[in-house]
């Protein structure tokens, strides 16, 4: 499965390239003379008027704001020195997706950088026809990182935005005459509420979802693989994405970070969860450099990677929390069943409690089929495509005590930590 590639220069009509919306990401490309017209056997069928990038590229990114998306930009930009990024954002609280990129795009970058207000829900992706022709024309390589990830949406809220959304941002490379690789951002937890080891070519095993999201995903995900035969693309999943394993520094505190946040401010000792369930979480950093490099993978194609610590690296609960208590200087964690613990305590505590404890029980609904986890993720495409590039996850009791050291710094979020 490759894309529309061994094209004959003619050398005849020019194009004006993309614009930047409304600026300040002008760039750059008429002095640099790219966009010349090609010849392009697309499919051999039909000969296709095209742009000339030069052999450079211009890498189309959805989700950009996002936790991830941010990390990710931010990696393509450093690796891929003379690639030009085009960021697809929403237009959100009366700002515009520019000047929501004007945030996090380093001002020395912005020249290679342009934003398109969009929306992945809406038909066209929310593109205007005119810009939505040109990026088929010129973008290269696309990542589609953008969904909700939200476990308590309604499924029809949940569907719209991560499989429609999906559904149309494979019509637009569809239809992308120089696309050469596709990468789709998925989630290792399309297994759902599956145990053992799941392989990462596995999509449907019968299989329940704990949420929405887990269910949309793996909608989504099986929209990708059938049109993986005509695309050229690659399935990315990660497992559940945490700080910096330098820096600790994240911008998203949920999952592990809800019993941890608890502990460590000493509300509650008790899991809900089993002590030998096992957690997979992979650092921010090393899911932003295997993106980034998988999108230029060739050997990639076609295959679906589990971008996750494996049965090698993740740990269990308990392993968590007993470095989480030594680092807190905390008592010794109790565990409850959780199927006793939300059918009969919860309630209970539920009508004792209020404040804060009241909110915290509230607020860890949505995470509490995570803590009982028997399943385990095979890494074996992803050894085999990121080892030689020296990409491996960081086992994840080696950078524990970083993720906790920025909680505490951060006041969990509340407070900019320099450096980081
Ligand atoms: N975080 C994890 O633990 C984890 C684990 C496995 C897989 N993943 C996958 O990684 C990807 C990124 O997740 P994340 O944690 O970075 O999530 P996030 O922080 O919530 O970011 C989601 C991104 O998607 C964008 N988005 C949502 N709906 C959109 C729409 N209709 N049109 C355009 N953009 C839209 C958001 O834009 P706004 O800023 O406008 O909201 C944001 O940029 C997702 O595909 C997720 O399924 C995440």
């Amino acid at each position: 499965m490759k894309g529309a590639q061994g094209s004959t220069e003619d050398g005849n009509a020019h194009e004006a390239p993309l614009r930047a919306v409304d600026g300040p990401y002008p760039h750059s490309d008429e002095s640099r003379g790219l966009h010349r017209p090609l010849e392009l056997g697309h499919g051999a069928a039909q000969a296709e008027v095209v742009f000339d990038m030069n052999g450079e590229e211009l890498i189309l990114v959805t989700g950009a704001t996002g936790f991830l998306g941010k990390r990710l930009v931010r990696e393509l930009l450093e690796r891929q020195p003379q690639a030009r990024l085009a960021l697809l954002i929403r237009d959100q609280a009366g700002q515009a997706g520019k000047e929501r990129a004007d945030a996090f795009i380093p001002a020395g970058d912005r020249l290679r950088v342009q934003v398109f207000s969009g929306d992945v829900s809406r038909p066209a992706c929310g593109l205007d026809a005119e810009t939505y022709g040109r990026l088929q024309g010129e973008m290269t390589r696309v990542v589609h990182s953008a969904a909700t990830v939200r476990f308590d949406h309604s499924l029809d809220e949940a569907r719209r935005i991560n499989v429609e959304g999906t559904r149309h941002i494979l019509d637009f490379v569809g239809g992308a005459r120089q696309l050469r690789n596709f990468a789709y951002v998925g989630t290792a937890y399309v297994a759902g509420e599956r145990s053992g080891l799941v392989g990462e070519d596995e999509l449907e095993a019968g299989q329940t979802y704990r949420n929405t999201y887990e269910q949309t995903k793996a909608e989504a995900e099986a929209l990708v693989r059938a049109r993986l035969g005509s695309i050229p693309g690659v399935i990315l999943r990660p497992s559940i994405i945490v700080g910096d394993s330098r820096t600790g520094a994240t911008s998203s505190f949920k999952m592990m970070y809800w019993p941890l946040k608890i502990y460590a401010r000493r509300l509650w000792r008790t899991v809900p969860g089993y002590p030998d369930a096992v957690l997979d979480i992979v650092p921010v950093d090393f899911v932003a450099s295997a993106v980034a490099r998988l999108l230029f993978e060739e050997a990639a194609q076609g295959t679906s990677v589990h971008l996750c610590a494996g049965p090698g690296g993740s740990a269990t609960i308990d392993q968590i929390a007993r470095r989480a208590m030594q680092y807190f200087n905390g008592p010794e964690p109790r565990y409850v069943d959780p199927r006793f613990f939300f059918a009969v305590l919860r309630p209970l505590l539920f009508m004792a409690l209020w404040g804060r404890k009241r909110r915290v029980l509230r607020d860890g609904r949505a995470y509490r089929d995570y803590f009982t986890m028997r399943m385990q993720f095979d890494t074996s495409n992803a050894e085999r495509l990121l080892k030689p590039a020296g990409i491996t996850p960081p086992p994840v009791l080696e950078y524990l005590d970083r993720l906790f050291h920025y909680c505490v710094a951060s006041e969990w979020g509340r407070k900019p930590v320099s450096g980081s």
